[in-house]
């Protein structure tokens, strides 16, 4: 039995903060203890009382004074894309085809998917993101790799292998029968094995034959607790070329309702142009949006409307992303940073505190999940980040006129990196301090 006790400013999220003064949104401890035991938290408060607890002789590690906040949550990257991030020049099916397809063709050897899962995770943890939603390449290797490579490290992790049989390359495709074969062997293999959650994984609808989508429909109704991971609606093109290959279809979000994929455990990546119809779709079956600000600005796909279809009168479930390789960065504070300048160009705002509630506990909502991560409440995983914000000579001399909790985390979201992240717990074991430089 492993019992560690960590000190330093604890927050976690209650709820939703409403504005910028809605302190009843959050428990925050200026000098808090997180009592952590068998990879869970078992008594969180004040430091003084949560020492109490703790009795004699237990290992302390004092993190003051650093924030101690539930480990960032990541609702869509692509694992076999760590390779192609920041390509020139394309839009998005230009540059699925030029860059994306062919990259994700070398996951046919089994070698490569364990070496880049391996080095994926490293930066997951590296930057602060202790559960993300991964997509894996076609490959069957691709997802057997990545899970063997969490479950490894005991993380918290969603992932799939990609259906995709048509407008593709022969090395990155699959056909409905061998997807619904290989998703059934490693939902056997991987589903509920420790940590580890499969999401059944058709890439898109462009992608996908008819018959490979009643493949992914019929997988659904068979493991209805598994999560469902697409796109839907990036990008103009995109939504055009959906239409002529589903000329029956009301919309995009149509396809995706005729196979019975949508509902609350399915995330739907992206959501730019949504009609009032589709949104009200993903509202009544509880779908989730996944906003991925730094790809949609990389690969010039639009605006996401956050709030829009947050305060809508029936409103849309948000889940926030970095989208990797997609995305260009790996870290979710550098994503809300960008995720921030979307909503403004909006004419709106999300207040530090609705950024880190996003990037914590909303995530874990959105994902279903929020009763094992996203939040420092005794009885969840004890996945946990401690962060600086003062961790470079540029936001070490901005911290010397920063007076409020809100005005320090929004200097973290606005110039904070990997460097901000002093050291990442995973299941109650540090595990950032554990990686090779
Ligand atoms: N749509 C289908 N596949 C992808 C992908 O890999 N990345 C992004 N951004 N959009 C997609
Ligand atoms: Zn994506």
């Amino acid at each position: 039995m492993t019992t560690t006790l960590l000190r330093g400013r604890t927050l976690s999220f209650l709820r939703w903060p409403e504005t910028i003064d809605d302190h009843a949104a959050y428990r925050y401890e200026e000098d808090g203890g997180l009592l952590l035991r068998d990879g869970k938290i078992v008594a969180a408060g004040a430091y003084a009382e949560v020492a109490k607890q703790a009795g004699e002789g237990v290992k302390v590690i004092d993190h003051r004074p650093h924030l101690l906040l539930p480990g960032f949550i990541d609702a869509h990257m692509h694992f076999p894309q760590m390779q192609i991030l920041a390509s020139y020049g394309a839009e998005l099916l230009e540059w699925l085809n030029t860059y994306t397809f062919p990259e994700e063709t070398k996951f046919e050897n089994a070698q490569h998917g364990r070496r880049i899962a391996r080095l994926f995770l490293d930066e997951v943890i590296r930057h602060g993101t202790t559960t993300v939603a991964a997509y894996c390449s076609v490959h069957k290797s691709s997802a057997d790799a990545f899970f063997a490579e969490s479950h490894g490290r005991n993380m918290l992790n969603i992932a799939g292998k990609v259906m995709m049989d048509r407008n593709a390359p022969d090395g990155v495709t699959d056909t409905p029968q061998s997807s619904y074969d290989d998703t059934k062997a490693l939902v056997g293999e991987w589903h509920g094995k420790g940590r580890q959650h499969y999401a059944i994984t058709p890439r898109f609808a462009i992608t996908s034959t008819p018959e490979q989508m009643g493949m992914a429909g019929a997988l659904a109704r068979e493991f209805p607790d598994l999560h469902i991971q697409t796109h839907l609606s990036e990008n103009h093109a995109e939504i055009a070329f959906t239409q002529e290959l589903y000329p029956w279809s009301k919309d995009y979000t149509d396809v995706y309702e005729h196979y019975g994929l949508m509902g609350p455990k399915t995330l739907l990546g992206h959501c730019i142009h949504l009609s009032e119809r589709e949104a009200d779709a993903l509202s009544a079956t509880g779908s989730i949006a996944v906003f991925c600000p730094t790809s949609n600005l990389f690969l010039g796909s639009g605006l996401f409307p956050y709030q829009r279809l947050r305060s809508r009168r029936n409103p849309v479930r948000i889940a926030a992303a970095t989208d990797v390789g997609g995305g260009t960065n790996y870290s979710m504070l550098r994503t809300m940073d960008e995720g921030y300048k979307v909503i403004a160009l909006q004419g709106e705002k999300l207040t530090p505190f609705q950024s880190f509630w996003q990037l914590t506990r909303g995530n874990a909502e959105a994902l279903s999940i929020a009763d094992k991560v996203g939040t420092l409440e005794v009885g969840t995983d004890a996945d946990i980040i401690v962060l600086d914000a003062g961790a470079t000579p540029v936001t070490r001399l901005r911290m010397e006129t920063v007076r409020t909790l809100a005005e320090e985390l929004f200097l973290l979201q606005t110039v904070g990196d990997d460097r901000a992240v002093r050291e990442v717990y995973i299941a109650g074991n540090p595990a950032k301090s554990e990686l090779a430089a």
